[in-house]
C-alpha cells in the first residue's frame, strides 16, 4: 500500500508515521506538510533513513500543486491530518483556518477523486477531525455520530466545514471516505500551544501555568497511540461513508489536569507539589470556550473492536516523562513564534482571580 500522511511534521500525525513506518516496511508511506509553526521535523527525524519513508513540502492550501504531487505519489490510502489546529489562534486570526483546513480539504479531495475516477480498487481517504464540531455540553450526556453540529470557534466551524465537504464528495462523487471525529489528544511530540506540554514545559522552567477561567471546563482526553490504533482499525475495518467517534473514557477538568501535572513534574523534579502548584496563575477565558465535551465512543467499540489502552493517569505520566527525558525535542519547539505566543497570549482575570 502506498500511503499519504498529510500533517505528519505536527503532532498526530508524526505519532502516526512512527507507530506504522518502521512496522510496515513493505508499505510505503510520504508525508506531505506546508511546514507550517507547527510543524516539527525533529518529530519524524528518526525515519529520515527508512527506505518507505520520504517527505515532501507541500502547502495543501496552494491549488495545482496538490493535484500534480497527489498523481505522482499516487497513493491507495490518504490519511488527512494536516490543519490549522488551535482554537487561541483561530480566534485571533481566522483566515489561515479557512485556508489549510477548508481549501485545503477541498484541494486534497479533487485531486483524489481524479487520481482515483477509473474505478482503482481498494482506496480510501481518512479525514481527521474533531468532537469540537459538535459545539458544547452541559454536564450531562456525550456526543455521539448523531449529534447535530454546532460548532463555536473559527477553528471548530472551519472542521465542521471539513467534514462536510468529505461526506459531499462520498455521496456526490462516490470517493471511499471515511471520518474520525475524536476528542482532546495527549502524549509525545505535541506542540507546547497544547494545555498538557504547555503545562510541563513550564513547570519545569518555573514559568507560571495558565488556567483559563476557574479551570471548570471539561475535557475528554484520548492517548495520541489510542487515537492512531483507531485510525488503523478504521482503515483496516471501516465502512466507507461511516463516521467513527473516538474517545477515551477520559473527562478531566482543565484544573485537575494541570494539578496532575503538578503531582507527576514534583516527582521528576524532586521538588515538592506544593511548590510546583504555586505557580498556577488563573487567567482571562478564552471567548466562547465550550463548557464540556465528551465522547460516546459505543460504535467504533462494538463495530471495529476498538478499546483504549490507555488509563489517563497512567497516559499522563508518561507522557511528563517523555517530555522531561527529550530535552533536544522540547528546545526544538521552543521557537520564537512559541515564546512570543506564551508571553502576549496569557492575561491576567479581568475580576480577580477565582
Ligand atoms: N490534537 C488534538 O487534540 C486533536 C483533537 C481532535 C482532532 N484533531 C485533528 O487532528 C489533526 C492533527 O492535529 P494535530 O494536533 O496533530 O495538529 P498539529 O497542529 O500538531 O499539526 C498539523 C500539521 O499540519 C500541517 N499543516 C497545516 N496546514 C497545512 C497546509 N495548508 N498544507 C500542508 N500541511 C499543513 C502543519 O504544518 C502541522 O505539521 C487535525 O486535523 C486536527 O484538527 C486534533
Amino acid at each position: 500500500m502506498r500511503y499519504m500522511v498529510t500533517g505528519g511534521l505536527g503532532f498526530i500525525g508524526s505519532n502516526f508515521l512512527q507507530r506504522n513506518v518502521v512496522a510496515r516496511p513493505n508499505d510505503t508511506f510520504v508525508n506531505v506538510d506546508s511546514c507550517s509553526y507547527a510543524a516539527n521535523p525533529k518529530s519524524v527525524e528518526s525515519l529520515e533513513s527508512a527506505a518507505n519513508y520520504r517527505f515532501v513540502r507541500l502547502d495543501l492550501a496552494g491549488g495545482s500543486d496538490v493535484r500534480t504531487v497527489v498523481t505522482e505519489v499516487s497513493p491507495d490510502v490518504i490519511v488527512h491530518f494536516a490543519a490549522e489546529s488551535h482554537v487561541d489562534r483561530s480566534i485571533r486570526g481566522p483566515e489561515s483556518f479557512l485556508r489549510s483546513n477548508v481549501i485545503a480539504t477541498h484541494n486534497l479531495l479533487e485531486a483524489a477523486r481524479e487520481l482515483w475516477a477509473r474505478g482503482r480498487e481498494g482506496v480510501r481517504f481518512h479525514h481527521v477531525s474533531t468532537d469540537e464540531v459538535f459545539g458544547s455540553l452541559g454536564s450531562e450526556g456525550a456526543f455521539t455520530e448523531e449529534t447535530p453540529y454546532d460548532p463555536s470557534s473559527p477553528y471548530s466551524a472551519t472542521k465542521a466545514a471539513s467534514d462536510h465537504l468529505v461526506r459531499a464528495w462520498h455521496r456526490t462523487f462516490g470517493l471511499p471516505v471515511t471520518i474520525s471525529n475524536c476528542s482532546n489528544n495527549y502524549g509525545p511530540r505535541q506542540h507546547p500551544e497544547k494545555l498538557i506540554p504547555l503545562m510541563i514545559l513550564n513547570a519545569k522552567a518555573g514559568h507560571a501555568l495558565p488556567v483559563y477561567g476557574e479551570g471548570a471546563n471539561i475535557r475528554d482526553w484520548l492517548h495520541v497511540d489510542d487515537h492512531c490504533a483507531a485510525i488503523e482499525l478504521i482503515l483496516e475495518k471501516g465502512q466507507s461513508g461511516r463516521t467513527y467517534n473516538v474517545g477515551g473514557h477520559g473527562e478531566r477538568t482543565n484544573l485537575q489536569v494541570v494539578e496532575a501535572i503538578c503531582t507527576s513534574m514534583a516527582a521528576e523534579l524532586g521538588r515538592s507539589e506544593a511548590s510546583v502548584r504555586e505557580q498556577i496563575r488563573y487567567v482571562q477565558d478564552r471567548p466562547g470556550h465550550d463548557f464540556r465535551y465528551a465522547i460516546d465512543p459505543r460504535r467504533i467499540e462494538s463495530e471495529l473492536g476498538w478499546k483504549p489502552k490507555w488509563t489517563f493517569e497512567d497516559g499522563l505520566r508518561e507522557t511528563v516523562r517523555w517530555y522531561v527525558a527529550n530535552e533536544a525535542w522540547c528546545a526544538s519547539a521552543v521557537n520564537d513564534d512559541y515564546r512570543q505566543w506564551t508571553q502576549t497570549h496569557y492575561a491576567p482575570p479581568q475580576t480577580g482571580t477565582p
